[in-house]
């Protein structure tokens, strides 16, 4: 079988380790970040690194995105230097950035005619992006993500969820879900203990609800007050923003998933855009307690 051509674009806490991990596959990996330094250990660990987007994904076959956000997707992928001037035709490209929809339409009429594009953002975090264990959300034609599959299953467990776009729906829906846990956590634990239950008291009962993996998942953290990042706090907001933005666009109101993303912004202002996001369960705890004019 011959040696698989990858470019990574995007070189943070994600795409790293999926460069990374492709590499110790086997495969031939270009990479580029907009910070040349985060490319340095790859280039040592034996990856080629493009002196722009357009110039890494010149002989891949397939290229993958992993971007901070909407923005950084477009300054990647458009322009002069962008991946559309550079990819080859009939290469596919794997969009993995947690955008919205939207943004993967632009992405595919940005695209040259002929590009296969998938859109296939991820559940798990840079533990799984390392070990292969991530989740993989894909939207794309049948055909075209099954072509994809045995590149996407180094990577985790791919499923596809629809037509392009998709992936990042469900991403968005995944997310939700995820914030408003938290909030509701944050905001539990922040009851029993304003009602004077013990540490061990409340999260005897929480266990005891379908809260229980959460609290006990968050809990070592808590107690230890420290929370290393691994998904940043800013973007875990910016998701948010995209979640509210989806709930407009489909003429929702959605009363708790606004609340959630206020929590993270309040948490982002407060100071901890690049702490973990789950720094916002002791800023719930700390906030919470004086009283209910939290500003949002
Ligand atoms: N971390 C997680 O646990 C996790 C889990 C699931 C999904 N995600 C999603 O995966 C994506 C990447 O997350 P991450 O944690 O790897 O983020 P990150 O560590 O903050 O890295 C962000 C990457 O985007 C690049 N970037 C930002 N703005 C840019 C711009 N204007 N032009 C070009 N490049 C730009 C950064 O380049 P520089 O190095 O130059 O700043 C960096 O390579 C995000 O969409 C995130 O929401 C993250």
């Amino acid at each position: 079988m011959s040696v698989q051509r990858v470019a990574v674009i995007g070189l943070g806490a994600m795409g790293a380790p999926i460069a990374r991990r492709l590499l110790g596959n086997g495969c031939q990996v270009t990479v580029w970040n907009r910070s040349p330094q985060r490319a340095v250990a790859l280039r040592e660990a034996g990856a080629a690194v493009g002196t722009s987007p357009a110039d890494a994904v010149r002989g891949a076959e397939t290229v993958i995105v992993t971007v901070a956000d909407p923005q950084a997707l477009v300054a990647v992928t458009e322009g002069e230097h962008g991946i559309a001037a550079g990819v080859l035709p009939g290469a596919v490209v794997v969009q993995m950035s947690t955008v919205s929809p939207s943004s993967v339409t632009r992405l595919a009429h940005a695209l040259p005619p002929g590009t296969g594009l998938l859109d296939a953002p991820v559940l798990g975090s840079v533990a799984e992006a390392a070990s292969g264990a991530l989740r993989v959300l894909v939207g794309g034609p049948p055909e075209l993500v099954e072509r994809c599959l045995p590149l996407l299953a180094q990577l985790g467990a791919p499923s596809r969820v629809g037509a392009l776009g998709a992936g990042s729906a469900a991403k968005l829906v995944a997310n939700n879900a995820l914030f408003g846990v938290l909030g509701v956590l944050g905001e539990s634990l922040a009851l029993g203990g304003a009602l004077g239950l013990s540490w061990e008291a409340l999260h005897e009962v929480l266990g005891a609800t379908p809260l229980a993996e959460q609290a006990a998942r968050r809990r070592p953290a808590l107690e230890a007050g420290d929370h290393p990042a691994r998904f940043a706090l800013a973007l875990a907001r910016k998701d948010a923003d995209l979640v509210a933005d989806a709930v407009t666009d489909a003429g929702l109101g959605l009363g708790l998933t606004a609340a959630a993303r206020d929590w993270l912004a309040d948490a982002e202002r407060a100071g901890g855009a690049d702490q973990d996001y789950s720094a916002v369960l002791p800023h719930i705890l700390h906030t919470a307690t004086k009283g209910p004019q939290r500003c949002t």
